[in-house]
This record gives C-alpha cells, structure tokens and sequence, in this order.
C-alpha cells in the first residue's frame, strides 16, 4: 500500500496556490495545497511528483509544511525535463500525482546546539530541518553558503528561527569569501557545545561536511539526494552504501551518518543518466520553441 497521499490533481487536489521566483530560470518555490500530507509531514521527509501520466517521478525534499492551512512548500532547481515542465505551472494548475510524506523524518531531540548547513538548493530542504530543531528548544546554528549572494536561498527565513545564521559565497559577495564548509570548520574551532552537525546540499558539499566534522567527533549527518523513482523501497533506483551495507535512502534515509557514506558511488550512480537526461533536455526545448 502506498503511504499516505494527496492523488490527482483532477478534483483540486494538489493545487499551486503560490509560485515565487527566487532565482530566475534557476530556482522557484511552490507553495501546494496537499492537506494529507501536511498534516503528516515531518522535517526530512520529501514527496515524489509526477507531471503527466508517462512522466518521470522525482522526489523534492518538503521545505516547510502548514497542517493548519493544509499547505507544503517545495523549492526546485530548475536542472532537467522533469523541474523545466514543472516550472510552466503556474498558480492555479495542479499537480497530477504528489505522493508523501516519505522518507524517515529528522530525528529531533532536545539537546543543545545543532548546526544546519546548507549548500545552494540545498539551503531550502535545510530550513525544515532547521525549524524543526528550533521548535524542539535547540540552539540553532544555520551555516549557508553559495556561489553567489544572488544565488543565497531562504536566508531571511533562517533568520527567524537560527540564533545566528553564518554565511559564505564563494565569490565574497556576502559573507565569508569561501566555501561553506569553512565558516562551519571556523565555528567549530570556537564552540565546543555543539551536539550534532546536519549537512544538506551538493554531494561534494557533503562529502567535506563530513572531513570537516571528523577530528571534531560531532555526530553529523547528510541528507542523500539519490536518483529516487517509486519513493518507497520497491525500485532500488536510489541505493547507496553506508557503512558498506546496500541500503535505500528512499525508506531507510535519506539521512545518514556522514562519516560512513561513499560519497564516490553516490556521485557516480548520479552520473548514471546525464546523457539520456540532456538529450531529453534538448527535446524539451526543441518542443518549446516548435
Ligand atoms: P553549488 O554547486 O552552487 O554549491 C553551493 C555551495 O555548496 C557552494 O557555494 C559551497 O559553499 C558549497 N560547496 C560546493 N562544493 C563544495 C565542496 N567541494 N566543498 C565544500 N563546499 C562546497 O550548489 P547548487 O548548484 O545550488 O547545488 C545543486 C545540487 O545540490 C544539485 O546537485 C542538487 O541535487 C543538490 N541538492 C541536494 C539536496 C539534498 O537533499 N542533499 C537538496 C537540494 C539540492
Ligand atoms: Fe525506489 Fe528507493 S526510490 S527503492
């Protein structure tokens, strides 16, 4: 049985009540009426869309979540067919199939200090987990990071539920000039406290969270982003190695301890399509401008 869903967009299920652009032709968010899985949504979880009946499934990780209003909040990055086509949605249209909460939630506890970093569209899926920690009475500690300030995501957000909010774009624009893995380095050298360290954004982002965290002995985690088709352990599309064990990221993640993820095999199998995924790209446009 398929875990709880809001299915078809056919009687107003899954309607885009709100489309912002925060990156253009980059990255937006919609904001979708999914009261099911509103009510259920925990931070970590993520849903699998599907624009039209022959449609790829992809799984976006659950941003934020309003049980009252019945409402969660997607941010997608706008990289291939599947997030170009949703991206021609507008307020208004439904999404056809939206399948959640899925996923192990975030395990939160009350414990102290938690540092969330978050790498370019990374930040976003961060910032549920980041409120979640909050809401719990954690001293939370956001590190974020991206190419350029233009590129920084849902740093006002993080305001309001971080007790500080560290910042690093690679060309200096805001912040630490640098990578954000060396604000988190710095932080960590000054801050004894810290509980537990919870790393969302790029794989090679992840892989150095973990480096980074390592002589520190703080338990740390990443948020695997693996390709992902049926979202509930059936497929095997979104294996990845822990601690030398298969395991799927889908049921079993898509948190894991960062120290024992092979982040090479990741990077790999997330590789494994790119041609057939450009070429489908091109098709896309082709059909577009046709
Ligand atoms: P990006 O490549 O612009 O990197 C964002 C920031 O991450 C950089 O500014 C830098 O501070 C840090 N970073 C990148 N590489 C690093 C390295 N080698 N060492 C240390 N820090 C590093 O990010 P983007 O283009 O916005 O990211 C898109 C990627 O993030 C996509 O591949 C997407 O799949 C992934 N993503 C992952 C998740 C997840 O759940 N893990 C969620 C959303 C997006
Ligand atoms: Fe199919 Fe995880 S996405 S097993």
């Amino acid at each position: 049985m398929l875990p709880a869903g809001d299915k078809s967009g056919a009687g107003g299920m899954n309607k885009i009540v709100r489309k912002r652009v925060l990156i253009p032709d980059r990255v937006s968010e919609m904001t979708i009426e999914a009261p099911l899985i509103a009510s259920k949504a925990r931070p970590g979880n993520f849903v699998v869309l599907r624009l039209t009946e022959k449609g790829e499934r992809i799984p976006l990780t659950i941003a934020d979540a309003d049980p009252e209003l019945g409402h969660i909040l997607i941010v997608y990055l706008i990289m291939g067919k599947t997030t170009a086509l949703l991206d021609t949605l507008d307020e208004g249209d439904s999404i056809l199939d939206l399948c959640g909460p899925l996923g192990r939630p975030t395990r939160i506890k009350k414990q102290g200090t938690v540092v969330c970093v978050g790498g370019g569209t990374g930040i976003a899926a961060m910032h549920h987990i980041a409120k979640g920690n909050f809401k719990a009475g954690n001293r939370v500690v956001s590190v974020i990071g991206a190419r350029s300030r233009d590129l920084l995501l849902f740093k006002p957000e993080l305001e309001k539920i971080s007790h500080s909010v560290l910042v690093s774009t690679d060309d200096g624009s805001l912040g630490h000039k640098g990578m954000v893995t060396e604000v988190l380095e710095k932080y960590l050298q000054n801050d004894p406290e810290v509980r537990e360290v919870i790393g969302v954004g790029p794989v090679p982002m992840m892989r150095a969270v973990a480096k980074v965290t390592e002589p520190f002995g703080v338990r740390t985690l990443v948020s695997l982003n693996s390709i992902m088709v049926d979202g509930i352990g059936m497929c095997g599309s979104c294996r990845v190695t822990v601690d030398g064990k298969n395991v799927f990221a889908c049921v079993e993640g898509p948190e894991f301890e960062a120290s024992k993820v092979d982040f090479d095999e990741l990077m790999k199998r997330l590789n494994a399509f790119k041609s057939q995924e450009q070429k489908s790209m091109e098709l896309f446009k082709q059909r577009k401008l046709s």
